[in-house]
């Protein structure tokens, strides 16, 4: 019965789309449980010899593997025009998509969510958060208020033009007096959710039952985060996070599926740090050293094609990735872009007013003053990308992936040596055991 959780340790973009796709040929059902179209999530495939380049957003990773059942749980919340859109992507490139389920109490992100997310940006103006503008806070803060359309909703016409009217009397004075923008129709915003409830239809299902009968089966479960530790809403740098659960816990609120089934936790790592959008970063670096990781590691977002903030590894995060998520592997991607440095500083510990923090500090404003302590290790000039076992990596690099095990506390089973499907280093299987 394994059921494996997968998260991102940082700040996002660390690699989990293309984890995902390694273990999805051995996979029966990878689950997206948290966040939305917020996520952009890169898996790069060998066809006919060519390399071929697949962004996701909305859908889990798994729709790549033929034979896994891609799943949509009620934690997400669904633009269902991109939705559509990305399987009309994916059809097009000859992708099956025909197995997709997506949980009835899913929550939707109406059209106005969208204008509110964007608007509120604005409004904010210096203390902007720096969102993806797709509509994702106003939804989960709907869900919180008990104002959210789900799914289900779609399929009982008076229910949902009494929820999108009960929202948008509230929303409507809001857009109008405090944003000065046009209110949303209520007959616009039915017409449009109905719009897509016909060819929905065949995918809604129970996900929560279907992935425990699926557990019974001894068949095996992916759940696969979008966004990362320190962007969860709970246990991320609030407020600058996203509003939703992306630690491992989050999986289990997010599919219906209890913690009492989950085997293991593995948790991906990049080499070095990254982050977008707005919030403290203690390694962030701002010199051509930053520019070098953002060239070699084309850090562009996937999603809003924003560049990415860059930084060295940061094992304090790491350590408090290893805690909140209870990660039993990690997985450390991009070690080939640290190719080509004298040293490679690891950040061990924080210097805040003098004091020295080896955990998170608790109180958001030491870590906004927090001023990394770096450890300098050696690097290495060799190109890493066609080694496939750890003993083929230059010792320095051996070293240094050796040092962020022994700092973060949770062995590293995986090293992401290029961005290729095969550009892995296996050291120690991830999947646990199949029980029986
Ligand atoms: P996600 O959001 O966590 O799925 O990560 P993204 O897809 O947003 O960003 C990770 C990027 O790094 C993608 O472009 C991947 O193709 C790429 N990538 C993943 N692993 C490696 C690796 O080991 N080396 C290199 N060079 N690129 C990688
Ligand atoms: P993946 O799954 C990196 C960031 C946004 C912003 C904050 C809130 O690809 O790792 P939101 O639109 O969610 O309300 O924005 O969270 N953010 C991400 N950063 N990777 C992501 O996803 C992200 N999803 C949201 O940049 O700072
Ligand atoms: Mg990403």
């Amino acid at each position: 019965m394994p059921a494996i959780v997968l998260v991102g340790a940082q700040w996002g973009d660390e690699g989990k789309g293309k984890a995902t796709d390694l273990l999805g040929s051995s996979v029966d059902y990878v689950v997206k449980f948290n966040g939305g179209n917020n996520a952009g999530h890169t898996v790069v495939i060998e066809k006919d010899g060519k390399r071929e380049k697949y962004a996701l957003h909305l859908l889990p990773s798994g729709i790549l593997s033929p034979n896994c059942v891609p799943v949509i749980g009620n934690g997400v919340v669904i633009d269902l025009s991109v939705l559509f859109e990305e399987l009309d992507g994916l059809e097009a490139r000859g992708v099956d998509t025909s197995k997709l389920l997506v949980s009835a109490n899913a929550h939707v992100i109406p059209s106005y969510n969208r204008t509110i997310d964007k608007v509120t940006e604005r409004f904010l103006g210096k203390r902007r958060i720096g969102t993806t503008g797709r509509g994702i806070g106003p939804t989960y803060a709907d869900k919180m208020n008990r104002v959210g359309i789900r799914i289900q909703d779609l399929y009982d016409e008076g229910i949902l033009r009494q929820k999108v009217e009960a929202a948008l009397e509230l929303k409507n004075q809001l857009l109008a007096k405090i944003y000065n923008t046009r209110g949303a129709e209520v007959d616009e915003v039915v017409e449009e959710l109905l719009s897509y409830a016909a060819r929905l239809a065949p995918m809604v299902a129970d996900t929560s039952l279907v992935l425990s009968q699926a557990l019974d089966r001894g068949e095996t479960v992916l759940f696969e985060a979008g966004q990362a530790t320190l962007l969860d809403v709970d246990h991320g740098t609030y407020p600058y996070v996203t509003s939703s659960n992306a630690v491992s816990a989050g999986a289990c609120t997010g599919s219906g599926v209890p913690p009492t089934r989950i085997d293991s936790v593995i948790a991906i790592l990049k080499a070095y740090t990254t982050r977008v959008g707005e919030g403290p970063f203690p390694t962030e670096l701002h010199d051509d050293k930053g520019e070098f990781l953002r060239k070699t590691g084309a850090e562009y977002g996937t999603t809003t094609g924003r560049p990415r903030r860059c930084g060295w590894m940061d094992t304090v995060v790491g350590r408090y990735a290893t805690r909140i998520n209870g990660v039993t592997d990690f997985v450390i991607t991009k070690l080939d872009v640290l190719t080509g440095l004298d040293k490679v500083p690891v950040c061990v510990a924080y210097d805040v007013g003098g004091v020295r923090h080896d955990e998170m500090p608790v109180n958001q404003t030491d870590f906004h003053h927090a001023t990394p302590i770096y450890e300098e290790l050696d690097g290495w000039w060799e190109d890493i990308t066609d080694c496939r076992t750890f003993e083929d990596l230059p010792a320095n690099a051996q070293a240094y992936v050796l040092r962020v095990e022994e700092l973060i506390g949770a062995r590293v089973s995986a090293i992401g040596v290029g961005p290729g499907r095969d550009e892995i280093i296996e050291r120690f299987p991830l999947k646990p055991a199949v029980a029986g």
